[in-house]
């Protein structure tokens, strides 16, 4: 036993949260939420009148934004400037501007830096993300790309936050566009990643593929 990272990374709807979360209430380690980080600054910059697009005013606010990320697999909460965003973060605003806020380099140097700092105080970590396994954590113990069929995804998440399917999907189309084609840290499959097609595999599947993996190791 030793130290232990796990970056997971794909796009939206492929299982990474609910794989994510299960896997380091296995291995009894931390879960950091990339993804809710760049949701609270989207939610800052929205709540502030600021322009997503407007690169500037976004960068500020995200080097302003005190930003409390908690670890726990089974809890994991998210405030900014001591509020609690958990519900407003998942919000149709906050998921239609999120892409543009995460492709601001500055915005991502200030909130890759703060990961980084969670990632080295934990002993074991998993971390679940777009660029985990590229740039947060490329030395990560292991690393696991996600995926599934658009279709699969569409209809997870369009039950999961009870909204209609076809919308879900174009939504789901749009932002893995946006994060897959940005300058800055896209979306991208780490060449050391294992792939795990989620279109077929169940949770507790998945879960338990990734603890195959680490055997030996924890
Ligand atoms: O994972 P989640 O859907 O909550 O992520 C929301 C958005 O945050 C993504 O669509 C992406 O634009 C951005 N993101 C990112 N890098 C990460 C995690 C999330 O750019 N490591």
């Amino acid at each position: 036993t030793g130290r232990i990272v796990v970056a997971v990374d794909g796009p939206s709807g492929s299982g990474k949260s609910t794989v994510s979360r299960r896997l380091a209430a296995a291995l009894d380690a931390r879960y950091l939420d990339t993804g809710a980080m760049y949701r609270a600054v989207t939610w800052a910059v929205l709540s502030s009148g600021v322009d997503p697009t407007d690169t500037d005013a976004v960068a500020k606010i995200a080097g302003e934004i005190e930003l409390t990320i908690g670890t726990d697999p089974t809890a994991p909460h998210i405030a900014a400037d001591g509020t609690l965003l958990d519900a407003e973060i998942r919000g149709p605003r906050v998921t239609a501007a999120v892409s543009a806020v995460a492709a601001v380099p500055a915005v991502r140097q200030t909130l890759v830096a703060m990961q980084r700092g969670i990632i080295a105080a934990a002993e074991r970590i998993v971390v679940e993300g777009r660029d985990i396994g590229t740039v947060v954590a490329s030395d990560a113990e292991l690393k696991v790309y996600l995926t599934a069929s658009a279709d699969a995804r569409a209809r997870r998440r369009s039950a999961e936050y009870a909204t209609d399917v076809s919308a879900t999907a174009a939504d789901l189309a749009r932002r893995d566009r946006l994060d897959s084609t940005r300058p800055v840290d896209p979306l991208q499959q780490a060449p050391d990643a294992v792939v795990l097609d989620t279109t077929e595999m169940g949770i507790d599947e998945a879960v338990e593929r990734l603890r195959d993996l680490l055997q030996g190791r924890v």
